[in-house]
């Protein structure tokens, strides 16, 4: 009998394209091995740790045997905390349409399966978050990329969408604020935009995952203006929980009994014990560090955009949020793979190229992660400067 063939495996897997930065993260081992001191700002996850009244929350659950499935929608107590948490931002959003996901990847698969036939497109910005690509291809999707730029803040525009879709892009998909930017939508566009959607009859899913890390207050959900799409969210960056593994989805009336009863049979529940756990963090305790964090995230970008635009950096616009800046080097260097390469080795200071979320952008583009203490930043700042400069 003849072992199988790895391109017998289905085609979805033969195109699945590498990430440019394990290069980097293999160098920074390998380095850390031998003792040098790597600072990373390459990985897209923020450096506070969980609070400790989530981790005591878990260990109470635990002990107390909160370790079966749950409700495949999600504990009701944490459906109704979500639901409140939204009120206190002005958005009425009854629990009833929260669905709980194991993170926001799962949101967005759910979201994908539920609104994406075999062969439809879904529309999505060119720079994107490079795991959206696969969710759409799982469930037979095809991306068509929209090609955005600096003038728009890599975000689409009303205007492309309406001369660039096609009758099979049945879907959008938005991040906002983006990965890797930082970048929202601004309010105007995101206004014609779920107009568009509305009267074309197509769905839009929106990932808000770092809605709540953005910086100006009046930058709001995509909620506040329709509650007839699809809104992805999730406890891993603003509260620290990437490794919970614990997101929601916000399901528009439309979809509400029909996705939820997939997500039963594609998920059965998230973990029972994070579901407890994150019931803390809608109490002051929590949320006060997570206003703190926020904060705390602004200095950083107020500290490290100066720095590198004297660097030569060029910064597509001030990052709305989240914890990335986005930057062009092609005044450094004319592949910011080969630079990213050569700066972990020579410095020890770990960036993405941007070629792992962009298609169409020249390959100068980096991602720079500031998930580092302000010290670190500075120190991190400095050795790049000394690289380019010595
Ligand atoms: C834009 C975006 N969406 C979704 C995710 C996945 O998040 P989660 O940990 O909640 O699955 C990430 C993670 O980096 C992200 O940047």
């Amino acid at each position: 009998m003849r072992p199988i063939d790895p391109r017998e495996l289905a085609d979805r897997l033969q195109t699945i394209p590498p990430f440019h930065v394990m290069e980097v993260v293999r160098i920074a081992e390998e380095l850390e091995s031998l003792g040098v001191d790597v600072i990373h700002l390459e990985v897209g996850e923020p450096d506070f740790p969980t609070s400790s009244s989530v981790i005591e929350r878990a260990c109470i659950a635990l002990q107390a045997g909160k370790t079966r499935y749950t409700d495949s929608r999600g504990i009701e107590r944490l459906r109704d905390a979500l639901s409140a948490w939204y009120q206190s931002h002005g958005l009425d959003v009854p629990a009833r349409r929260i669905q709980i996901t194991l993170g926001a990847s799962a949101g967005l698969l759910l979201a994908s399966a539920a609104t994406t036939n075999p062969g439809n497109g879904v529309l999505m910005a060119d720079p994107a978050y490079p795991c959206n690509p696969r969710f759409v291809e799982a469930v037979g999707g095809e991306v068509h990329w929209i090609t955005t730029d600096m003038t728009t803040q890599f975000q689409p525009t009303c205007t492309a969408l309406e001369s660039e879709a096609t009758a099979s892009d049945r879907t959008l998909m938005l991040a906002h604020p983006a990965n890797p930017t930082g970048q929202a939508v601004p309010r105007a566009e995101l206004e014609r935009m779920i107009h568009w959607c509305l009267t074309t009859h197509r769905h839009l899913i929106v990932d808000e995952i770092y809605q709540s890390l953005a910086f100006n207050d009046a930058l709001g959900s995509s909620l506040m203006i329709s509650d007839q799409h699809f809104v992805v969210g999730s406890f891993s960056k603003y509260f620290n929980m990437t490794g919970w593994r614990l997101g929601w989805l916000v399901i528009p009336e439309y979809a509400l009994e029909a996705t939820q009863r997939l997500a039963q049979h594609l998920f059965i529940c998230a973990p029972s014990f994070a579901q407890e756990a994150a019931l803390a963090c809608f109490e002051s305790d929590a949320l006060q560090e997570a206003e703190i964090h926020r904060r705390e995230l602004k200095a950083r970008r107020d500290l490290l955009i100066p720095r590198l635009e004297e660097m030569g950096f060029q910064i597509a616009a001030e990052p709305d949020g989240a914890f990335y800046v986005f930057v062009d080097a092609s005044d450094i260097t004319s592949d910011s793979q080969q630079f990213c390469s050569d700066l972990i080795r020579e410095t020890g200071v770990a960036m993405t190229p941007g070629v792992d979320f962009s298609n169409s952008l020249p390959p100068t583009w980096i991602r720079i992660a500031y998930t580092q203490p302000a010290d670190r930043l500075l120190e991190a700042l400095d050795r790049v400067d000394r690289f380019i400069h010595d």
